[in-house]
């Protein structure tokens, strides 16, 4: 499904800051992935999501998502077949509109239609229904901006917005690390059931390794710009929390819990 080939990203070619953060990165994810990614600071996580979704390009290497070919293509043509979640629950939402022109946005992504018409019944209608889903009580607040909501409920949203065009790739960035447990909760179970719609590939940064154990059928651990392990099936449904933080001390790696 997502094909990734020998990809690297340097930053500050030729400077006294030069840095290479992706080095000749490959990683096949198979259709309906869910893969949990980890990994101390500065592995080169976000900066792969980056180059993935288009923010960065790669200096060599191919990115190919369900065929069609990204390695080239602009972040917006991309945006196409990604949604994406940040750390910062500002980030994904249009902070003065309303949740459901926030929702209206979200899912004419895809479609030429602009939004000038204004919503429609059939629209609003869907919306209500699936904002029920959250269980936050939005449904009921779709005229409201969105900056009165909570970051739990911001981030909900967001991630809802993410999928609700139907990206074939979901991309989270520590998406939770600034909620409080309670919401980090929620929105997490939300990731969750998102991340079975059929054929739906998932990437999640975490921090947090028990996260990055129970969520997902795979772990991957990134070191340096590269994969420094990649576990699925009986050898990761062995893995512990205490093994993975050996196996940190092994690679004298720092990583918070
Ligand atoms: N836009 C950028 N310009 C220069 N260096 C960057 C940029 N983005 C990331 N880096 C560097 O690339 C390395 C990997 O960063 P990043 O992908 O953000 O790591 P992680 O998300 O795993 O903490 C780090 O050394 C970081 O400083
Ligand atoms: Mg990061």
């Amino acid at each position: 499904m997502l094909i990734i080939e020998g990809i690297s990203k340097t930053f500050g070619k030729g400077s006294i800051n030069e840095k290479l953060a992706i080095d000749d990165l490959s990683l096949a994810v198979n259709k309906g992935d869910f893969i949990s990614i980890i990994g101390s600071n500065g592995a080169g996580k976000s900066t792969l999501l980056n180059c993935i979704s288009g923010v960065y390009g790669v200096d060599s290497g191919s990115i190919v998502l369900d065929g069609i070919d990204l390695t080239r293509l602009p972040e917006h043509k991309r945006s196409k077949y990604i949604g994406r979640v940040f750390q910062d629950p500002l980030r994904g939402t249009a902070f003065d509109m309303t949740i459901e022109e926030n929702l209206a946005i979200a899912n004419t992504k895809n479609k030429s239609i602009g939004l000038q018409r204004g919503l429609n019944k059939k629209e609003r209608d869907l919306f209500r229904e699936k904002l029920a889903l959250l269980d936050m009580g939005l449904e009921n607040r779709m005229k409201q901006k969105v900056k009165l909501l909570s970051g739990g409920q911001r981030q909900a949203l967001t991630l809802f917005m993410a999928v609700i065009s139907k990206p074939k790739l979901l991309l989270l960035d520590e998406h939770i690390a600034a909620l409080d447990p309670n919401a980090a909760n929620k929105v997490l179970a939300l990731t969750d059931e998102f991340s079975k719609t059929p054929d739906l590939c998932t990437l999640m940064i975490t921090h947090n390794m028990k996260v990055a154990l129970e969520y997902g059928n795979r772990t991957i651990l990134m070191k340096d710009g590269k994969i420094a392990m990649d576990l699925h099936g009986k050898e990761r449904e062995k893995m512990t929390v205490e093994k993975l933080i050996a196996q940190f001390d092994i690679d004298n790696d720092r990583m918070l819990l």
